[in-house]
């Protein structure tokens, strides 16, 4: 156990964010900085940074549970990781992304679910996967009062469709069904879209055509915001990052040569020393 108040106790409040409050960074021209978390210490890291959403993405199948894709990622597994991030009580808005099949198989699956991340997760907002096909869910989810971001392009729970983790949308049918499905998700409500793995050029224009908000990720710079998994920012993911990932360290490194050198001291008697005991 580390220090005795636990993580985060003194840090100073921004006040809560909240849709309105990403609805009038984007009025204003300001971008919007959103970060994946899973667990209660990132959590408050990334608020203390200043992020203005934290994203508990079902990205953590691959980054944190060890699977090949989103597709196995529960109900149960969202629960147990939105509430270790609401715990934190960051003034961020915490988004829980809602799982694979957790709202496709019908409308009262998708309002249920949804409910369930915020009731008991402890969820700001939920995230779902989709167009056209996901628009009644969305207005649904809305109308119980919950706020929805949508998600459009290379939505990684279509990776068996897709054949794989491919650049989506870069034909001109695509890319005007993309910004028919973009308006689609604003009219049903939702607050923001994520736009992922896409042509920058038409990022930019649906982030033009749109009020809300969208938040890019491998989107181009034209999107009104960014969101990038943290274990990719951080240096933490052991496999092989996407083109459109900047690394802002490297823990994987640091965590490698703490663990080596625990293992030499151990070894070699060194730990624990005078100071490390009783
Ligand atoms: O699950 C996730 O982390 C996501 C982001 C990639 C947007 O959906």
């Amino acid at each position: 156990m580390s220090g005795e108040s636990g993580v985060g106790a003194t840090r100073a409040r921004r006040p809560k964010l909240t849709p309105p409050a990403m609805l009038e960074l984007k009025r204003r021209g300001e971008p919007i900085v959103v970060v994946t978390a899973y667990d209660h210490p990132t959590a408050v890291l990334a608020d203390e940074a200043g992020v203005e959403m934290i994203l508990v993405g079902d990205s953590v199948g691959t980054v944190m549970l060890g699977y090949e894709s989103t597709l196995p990622v529960t109900m149960e597994d969202m629960l147990h990781h939105v509430k270790a991030v609401a715990r934190a009580r960051p003034s961020a808005l915490v988004i829980g992304d809602m799982p694979f099949m957790s709202y496709q198989a019908s409308v009262s699956d998708a309002v249920r679910n949804a409910g369930r991340l915020v009731q008991e997760g402890g969820a700001d907002a939920v995230k779902l996967e989709g167009g056209e096909r996901v628009a009644e869910s969305v207005r649904r989810i809305v109308e119980a009062g919950i706020p929805v971001v949508g998600h459009l392009g290379l939505t990684p729970q279509s990776v068996l469709a897709f054949g794989g983790y491919k650049v989506q949308a870069r034909g001109e049918a695509d890319q005007e069904r993309l910004l028919r499905d973009a308006r689609l998700l604003e009219a049903a409500g939702c607050f923001a879209v994520v736009l992922e793995g896409i042509p920058a050029r038409l990022g930019a224009s649906v982030s033009r055509a749109l009020t809300v908000p969208t938040i890019g990720i491998g989107a181009g710079v034209g999107c009104d915001g960014q969101v990038l998994v943290s274990h990719d920012l951080l240096g933490l993911y052991l496999g092989r990052p996407a083109k459109f990932v900047r690394r802002y360290a490297q823990l994987a490194e640091t965590v490698r040569d703490a663990f080596g050198r625990f293992v030499a001291d151990v070894k070699a008697r060194r730990f624990p020393g005078d100071a490390e005991s009783y």
